[in-house]
């Protein structure tokens, strides 16, 4: 199973994002553009991808954690032999940082570049490509794991995206879903649309493709459709796991989880050992990236008048917004960690991961 995209209208297998040898510079798919079109995008300096990473042309916690692995490798292409290179790597490393602070896998990704003792240009590409193949292989291992709670009949909710476009291929919370679907298991996935940003329309696009029954709902009707007994089960991913087990993820999230606790509907959340966290120990230590007021204000969709992408304004001028991209979700209120290493409590996460993100 590997991410299926129609190009020139043929089915072709590619990662969400990757490192073109031939061209020697990072590619990905333009995730701004799906579902309306494939494009990829191409980034020749370290500074591309951080902007990159930046305007969510990638999204996707494991996906931006891979980008910034990539872009810091392209950092020590880019300085090589040069004077202060040091100097150099060390500003490319905070500005890709910068570039969105909630998502662990950034971090991780940088430091799984940065802290191999002979950082020179092909040590620092091989283990760039490294932790980016390990998020994909890890996606397999957890659809494998977290598709024995798929029974066929049951309703699935899901917020954000969590597919291979997320998780350079593969995909955290929809590969259950997606595997247990090829293998023969029917049942129906209720996809959030999730506003601001509207990633709920890569998970419609990526369950499409893989002929997924779905239905796309409000954020705000996933509530009704709980207190009608029509979620049996809901999973999503997460943008940071810490050590005791509190989740940052997309905004939304919290009121989902309070709303399973009411209704008793277990609640999991799927990612790979890139997420974890294991140098913050509760979630009241995350900060959440605050993103533009543009994204509350505005929304980016097809115009079927004019075959483009177009931008409208939602609101009169003069309002104000506020837009915290991601928020908390504390431990108490999660049933399970969908995880490569098995579904693990609250209680076996640190264990199993300390020491395991830095390898
Ligand atoms: O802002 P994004 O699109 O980068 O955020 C992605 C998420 O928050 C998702 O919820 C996702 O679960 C984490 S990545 C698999």
């Amino acid at each position: 199973m590997s991410l299926k995209l129609r190009i020139d209208g043929k089915t072709v297998d590619t990662p969400a994002v990757w490192w073109d040898d031939a061209a020697n510079d990072v590619r990905m798919i333009n995730q701004i553009k799906i579902p309306f079109q494939v494009e990829v995008h191409s980034c020749s300096t370290y500074r591309d991808t951080a902007k990159a990473i930046k305007e969510m042309i990638i999204r996707g916690a494991p996906s931006i954690g891979a980008a910034a692995a990539y872009g810091l490798a392209q950092a020590v292409q880019e300085f090589w032999n040069q004077d202060a290179f040091v100097e150099h790597i060390k500003s490319a490393y905070n500005e890709l940082m910068a570039a969105r602070p909630t998502a662990v896998d950034l971090k991780n990704g940088l430091d799984f570049v940065k802290k191999y003792d002979q950082l020179n240009p092909k040590a620092a590409l091989n283990r760039a490509k490294i932790f980016a193949n390990r998020i994909a292989n890890e996606g397999l291992k957890i659809g494998q794991i977290g598709k024995e709670l798929i029974v066929s009949n049951m309703n699935v909710l899901t917020h954000c995206h969590t597919g291979a476009l997320a998780l350079v291929d593969n995909g955290s919370a929809l590969a259950p879903l997606i595997q247990a679907w090829e293998e023969g298991k029917r049942f129906h996935v209720y996809v959030d649309e999730t506003r601001p940003r509207i990633q709920g329309r890569m998970t419609a696009w990526e369950l499409s493709q893989y002929g997924v029954d779905h239905t796309v709902i409000c954020d705000s009707a996933s509530g009704f459709f709980m207190s009608q007994g029509k979620i049996d089960l809901i999973i999503l991913g997460a943008d940071r796991v810490v050590r005791n087990g509190d989740i940052a993820n997309k905004i939304g999230t919290y009121n989902l989880a309070v709303l399973a606790n009411h209704h008793n509907i277990p609640f999991y959340t799927a990612f790979p050992t890139s997420t974890f966290d294991s140098s913050t120990r509760t979630g009241n230590d995350i900060i959440i990236e605050y993103r533009d007021a543009n994204e509350v204000k505005q929304a980016l969709g097809y115009s079927n008048t004019l075959m483009k992408n177009q931008i409208v304004s939602l609101y009169a001028e003069g309002e104000e917004f506020s837009n915290p991209a991601f928020d908390i979700t504390p431990n108490n209120l999660i049933t399970g960690y969908i995880t490569p290493y098995g579904i693990l409590s609250q209680s076996q996460l640190e264990k199993t991961f300390i020491n395991r993100t830095s390898q």
